[in-house]
């Protein structure tokens, strides 16, 4: 090893995008005609974009060229095969099932598997997950442990399940619980790591029970990476060593390859009951496509395929989590409040304890990102009151939490870039008594978060 301390980004850049530049005034008036909604912008208004680490990725020249290469034929395509090879090797699971993208593969297993009044437990159910359970007449319920919901208090593994709750579940209600689900890494709780010790927990209580274990794996490479960095015994494994692993404890996943497959669309469930798969694909038929394509172009398979590869490589895991914990710490050292120890893919802001002054039902998340985003141009999302607040019945109360999340894309920006994020954030954060609520003028029953209209109070 080389005596140098500084992590670079191990790619260099082959082909750039210039960005326009807006200024203040465009942006107050962008964010005006967005009804105050920044899923409502036109992202040529955005200057940084931190929405999502979803299908926001740069490719890798190698996946550029694997493009070209694709067949795109509409049954038994080649590209499927090295897709379904790639996968199967990480996984281990017998049937691999393409999907446009990872809710796809969540509406077709629960559409399949889920009865009205069961339950679904999860460390936390992404919004995708939690809707498409609750569409079925089932129960999204999270079971992160205590640590998980609280922002301050450092844990590596945030993202753990509490085996007690979910043994208790089991015990007592456990005809009504058709699956039991783990979210890697717990992008609703904070981008948090599950650990080993944990998921090896979830798999004997699923034997005990009799329960098929399901991931949400959209970042299992991120997941494995922290695996490495902090379980003991763990440090001299290879991440995809780890991820093997951790896939070989579960009975089928869902995920999203927007994420850890580096690619701009796509996904896949997989799965071993040979039952429960021939259901699946009779649906994907109906709704995705051809069970060798699912919604997806040959050359998509192929971009996913070398993905996989790529996104368990270590230089590019190294640069990943640190780029996600050099902007943590230096938010932090300013005193802006954030979910600590920071996750893999985002950094998350506590605006409820940073704007103590707006009540959550005036949503104090989107009053800091609708700011960072006049003063900076920067985009970030809500995960709080306005994402989770309404409940079944239509009434509101506040979601546990009141973040706004800052994903970064994988391999998209710079450190410069970085440190202008780092800056705004801060610039912000200065000014916070200045910031006001909001109130929902009109919003949706399902998702409302895309396409709700604010008013600011
Ligand atoms: N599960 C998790 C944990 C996710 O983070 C997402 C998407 C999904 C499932 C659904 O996957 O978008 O391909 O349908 N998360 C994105 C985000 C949208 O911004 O965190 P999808």
């Amino acid at each position: 090893m080389h005596p140098f301390h500084t992590i670079i980004e191990p790619f260099r850049i082959k082909s750039v995008e210039t960005w326009k530049f807006t200024t203040r005034d465009e942006r107050v008036a962008a964010l005006a005609r967005a009804r105050h909604n920044v899923f409502q912008l036109a992202a040529e208004d955005v200057l940084i974009d931190l929405l999502t680490d979803s299908g926001t990725g740069a490719m890798s020249s190698a996946q550029w060229g694997a493009l070209i290469n694709s067949d795109e034929s509409y049954a038994g395509s080649r590209s499927f095969y090295r897709f379904e090879a790639v996968v199967r090797d990480l996984t281990g699971f017998t049937h691999i099932i393409p999907t446009h993208q990872g809710r796809a593969a969540e509406r077709i297993l629960f559409h399949t598997i889920l009865h009205p009044g069961q339950i679904v437990p999860n460390n936390n159910h992404f919004d995708t997950t939690r809707a498409n359970i609750e569409v079925e007449d089932a129960e999204a319920r999270d079971l992160v442990i205590a640590e998980g919901r609280q922002p301050s208090v450092i844990h590596p593994f945030k993202g753990n399940i509490d085996l007690a709750a979910l043994e208790a579940l089991l015990d007592r209600d456990g005809d009504r619980v058709p699956l039991v689900m783990v979210t890697v890494t717990n992008n609703s709780g904070g981008g948090q790591p599950v650990s080993l010790a944990n998921l090896r927990g979830v798999r004997a209580l699923c034997d005990r029970y009799k329960k098929p274990f399901f991931l949400d794996a959209c970042r299992f490479a991120e997941n494995a990476w922290f695996i490495k960095q902090r379980e003991e015994g763990q440090a001299d494994r290879t991440p995809k060593a780890i991820a093997r692993e951790v896939f070989g404890l579960a009975d089928g996943c869902t995920m999203s390859a927007k994420k850890d497959g580096l690619a701009n669309i796509g996904g896949f469930l997989a799965m071993n009951s040979d039952e429960w798969a021939e259901q699946c694909r009779n649906l994907l038929i109906l709704t995705e496509g051809f069970p060798t394509y699912g919604g997806l172009a040959g050359y998509d398979l192929e971009a996913i395929a070398r993905g996989l590869e790529e996104v368990v490589e270590e230089p590019y895991l190294r640069y990943r989590i640190r780029s996600t914990a050099y902007l943590a710490e230096k938010i932090a050292a300013a005193d802006v409040p954030i979910i600590q120890p920071p996750g893999g893919h985002a950094v998350y802001i506590d605006a409820r304890s940073m704007l103590p002054h707006i009540p959550p039902l005036q949503y104090p998340g989107i009053a800091l990102l609708n700011a960072l985003y006049v003063e900076a141009g920067v985009r970030g999302v809500e995960i709080g009151t306005v994402m989770f607040g309404r409940q079944p019945d239509g009434s509101e109360r506040p979601a546990e939490m009141d973040l706004v999340r800052l994903a970064i894309p994988r391999r998209v920006y710079t450190q410069s870039h970085i440190d202008y994020v780092a800056e705004a954030v801060i610039y912000v954060a200065k000014m916070r008594e200045q910031l006001r609520g909001y109130r929902i003028t009109s919003a949706p029953k399902v998702l409302r978060h895309f396409t709700a209209a604010f008013d600011p109070l």
